[in-house]
């Protein structure tokens, strides 16, 4: 393990969009900053400093600003729409206030030089210019989807309703493989479905041209046909992860085996405990990520897979979550000496846990790196947003895994036989040897990206040169 470089460079403030799956990853990439000797701060709302204890170190500072619900954030709110609206007037404002704070005294060692925020929040460039200050875009979802969105929101990709209907073929311009309908992000996909959260990943586009810095969070083999394609329009475009704590990766930053910010309390001991009891790849992970609500039927279904397959199972059901299984599914699996079920776990340790041979997963982001980089095979059942287009992915370009097929209808059921099948084919059958060899492959490559001198510790590098103030 290296020492961490003590000099300091520029100051980074860095705004995630306030959910799990987009504070991972930016927090992430600042301690990735923080050791590279960047004076670094997080800027997360009043909300969740009220929610949670933050357990960042690494020369990473916290700052808090309002969302316009400092008493429930997203869940006080009546809608997204609202949501996003006062985040945006009352965030900007606020972050406006906390630059001239932190910037106000000449003594100031570090004044913040430069401001990286989620591509959730374009808003954010808009003050970085108002203080002449370096601005980059922070995408969380992979660049496949990111093109698609931007395609997309230039009127470059048609999706007519016949093509929905009839889950057509999509040629999407940089992608190394041919998309159905259903693989779309279910944005696009499912028309009418969520127009406000269209709005959204469209939006991320609206200034993009003018940042300084756009950074993704992929690494370049993963995806270089699509990361080169981007680059011709965006040539500020740089891939820079995984951004996955150094412990499971290359080991390079001191104590750093968590991403430190957790919205939820894991179970970790009944979950570490129950898994050394195991022998080696004999369980099944599976978890739906912090947002994806399954409904009552898809929970059965999952129950029974789980159940009536060969395997031992560890399951995350959140407790918004717990209701929908019936306490009658909930006694059995208890019962039995096959399943465990927890609220939140420690998904990194799980997931490197040798017990552990495959991860029933939705395909969020975070699960779908975390699991690439750990070597683990994946069974998706993606539920929504960039979720469908990572289970494509994952399943006919990265080949390390299978997806559940799920029914047309509204309510997204797949058969328990379907599941159990899915799961068979990873823990038991040929393909998922292969599987398993194609998973150890690209847990090289993304040790090796982010590894010194790799492609996303080099365009770290040379962000932090820029900075030098
Ligand atoms: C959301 C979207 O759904 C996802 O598709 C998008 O790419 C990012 O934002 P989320 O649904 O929460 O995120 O899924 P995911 O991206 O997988 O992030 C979940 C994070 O929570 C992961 O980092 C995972 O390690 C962590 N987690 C999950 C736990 O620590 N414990 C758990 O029990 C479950």
């Amino acid at each position: 393990m290296e020492k961490m470089i003590m000099e300091k460079r520029g100051h980074v403030l860095m705004i995630p969009f306030p959910s799990q799956g987009h504070i991972n990853p930016c927090l992430q990439f600042l301690k990735r900053l923080a050791f590279k000797g960047v004076k670094t701060t997080l800027v997360t709302t009043k909300f969740i400093s009220k929610s949670t204890k933050p357990v960042l170190g690494h020369n990473i500072g916290i700052e808090f600003i309002s969302d316009g619900y400092d008493n429930g954030g997203f869940a006080e709110s009546e809608s997204i729409e609202s949501y996003l609206q006062r985040l945006q007037t009352v965030g900007s404002a606020e972050l406006t206030q906390l630059i001239k704070k932190l910037n106000s005294s000449s003594e100031v060692q570090n004044p913040v030089n430069c401001i990286i925020y989620d591509a959730f929040l374009p808003w954010a460039l808009d003050v970085a210019r108002q203080f002449g200050l370096v601005g980059g875009s922070f995408f969380t979802q992979p660049c496949a989807v990111n093109n698609i969105y931007y395609q997309f929101g230039k009127g470059l990709l048609k999706i007519d309703d016949s093509t929905v209907v009839n889950n057509n073929n999509v040629l999407v311009p940089g992608l190394p493989i041919p998309l159905r309908a259903s693989d779309l992000p279910s944005f696009l996909g499912v028309p009418g479905t969520y127009p406000a959260y269209l709005e959204l990943v469209l939006n991320q586009f609206v200034n993009l041209e003018e940042a300084d810095w756009i950074f993704i969070n992929s690494f370049n083999m993963l995806e270089i046909q699509v990361v080169d394609w981007m680059t011709k329009t965006f040539p500020q475009l740089r891939t820079i992860g995984p951004t996955i704590p150094s412990a499971y990766l290359d080991n390079r930053i001191e104590g750093d085996n968590d991403y430190g910010l957790s919205l939820f309390k894991p179970d970790s001991s009944i979950c570490m405990n129950w898994l050394n009891s195991r022998a080696n790849g004999t369980v099944v992970y599976v978890s739906f990520g912090s947002m994806a609500e399954l409904n009552k039927e898809q929970m059965e279904e999952l129950a029974m897979g789980l159940i009536g397959s060969n395997a031992y199972f560890l399951w995350v059901v959140r407790g918004s979550e717990e209701q929908k299984l019936s306490s009658k599914l909930l006694t059995e699996i208890e019962s039995g000496n096959k399943g465990l079920v927890v609220k939140w776990s420690p998904q990194l340790e799980v997931l490197s846990h040798v017990a552990v041979g495959c991860f029933v997963t939705h395909c969020g982001w975070n699960s779908t790196l975390e699991a690439l980089s750990l070597g683990v095979p994946m069974v998706g059942i993606p539920q929504w947003t960039d979720q469908p287009t990572n289970a494509k992915f994952i399943a006919d370009e990265w080949r390390v895994g299978v997806r559940v097929k799920v029914n047309d209808d509204e309510k997204g059921i797949w058969t328990r036989k379907d599941l159990d099948v899915a799961i068979r084919e990873i823990m038991e059958g040929d393909r998922g040897k292969e599987m398993k060899r194609n998973s150890s492959k690209w847990r090289e490559l993304a040790q090796q990206a982010v590894g010194l001198g790799g492609s996303s510790d080099q365009y770290l590098d040379e962000f932090v040169a820029t900075l030098i103030c």
